[in-house]
């Protein structure tokens, strides 16, 4: 899914593209043995200014207290510095610039061995005529494997809920339409042995009884 989203201004000399940038938390779940992208957005609130970005990315594995760099992206170029990473991440951020907003990874084949917290840096450097800044936004992704997505109990009640309130109400609008049937029915019969005018009446009145029933229907 993409998490920028790109209004494009169609100008008389040509066309710009102009990134509206959103940033997203990453997502914490990962099922073991498949892919999971690693979200980090770090937007950059100068769009005017010309800018420069890296990435790096470290991990802490679960019950360790230090981070241990795993990965960069620099140039346009990544380095997997960690070999319990080697052949499994890939770049998912900015494509074919060196002002990156998105430093995304995608880790293939997760492990349990990959539970932990992962850190993100963003070093960037707006570029001003005469001089330089750099600033570095940090962002934390706690990672969790799982054996397969599990939907929270909560909703999986609310759906239940739902299916019973549905079926309940189709059972009462039949059992009070059947009920209303039987009501018109016989008071029709008895109608019918009284006099024809009194029949009418009366079943008009029953059906006006019911009217709510029918409707709702
Ligand atoms: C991220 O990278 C993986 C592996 O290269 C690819 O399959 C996936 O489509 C990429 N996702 C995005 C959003 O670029
Ligand atoms: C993941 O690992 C399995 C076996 O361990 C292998 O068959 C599969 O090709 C791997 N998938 C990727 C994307 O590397
Ligand atoms: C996970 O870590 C344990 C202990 O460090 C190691 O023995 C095991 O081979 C690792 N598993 C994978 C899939 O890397
Ligand atoms: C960010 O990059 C600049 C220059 O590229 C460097 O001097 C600085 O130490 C970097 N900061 C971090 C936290 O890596
Ligand atoms: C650095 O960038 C972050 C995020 O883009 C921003 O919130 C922060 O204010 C910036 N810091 C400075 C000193 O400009």
């Amino acid at each position: 899914m993409a998490k920028c989203m790109f209004v494009v201004f169609s100008l008389s000399s040509g066309s710009l593209c102009h990134g509206a940038c959103v940033e997203v938390d990453s997502d914490t779940d990962a099922v073991v043995n498949e892919g999971f992208k690693l979200g980090c957005i770090s937007c950059k609130r100068r769009g005017e200014v010309p800018a420069e970005a890296t990435v790096e990315w470290s991990f802490m594995p679960k019950g360790e207290s230090e981070f241990t760099k795993i990965y960069s992206y620099e140039d346009l170029t990544s380095d997997i510095s960690d070999e319990r990473f080697y052949e499994r991440l890939d770049w998912n951020g900015s494509k074919k610039t060196k002002d990156l907003q998105e430093g995304s990874i995608y880790i293939r084949n997760v492990t349990w061995n990959d539970t932990g917290t992962y850190r993100c840096i963003f070093n960037r450097t707006l570029i001003f005529t005469s001089f330089k800044f750099h600033n570095d936004t940090t962002k934390i992704v706690h990672l969790n494997v799982v054996p397969r997505l599990t939907r929270g109990i909560a909703s999986i009640l609310s759906e239940v809920m739902m299916y019973v309130t549905i079926i309940g109400l189709q059972v009462w609008l039949v059992v009070e339409m059947i009920y209303c049937y039987r009501k018109i029915s016989v008071q029709g019969e008895e109608a019918l042995r009284e006099s024809a005018a009194e029949y009418l009446a009366i079943a008009s009145e029953s059906k006006e009884n019911c009217a709510m029933v029918v409707v709702t229907e």
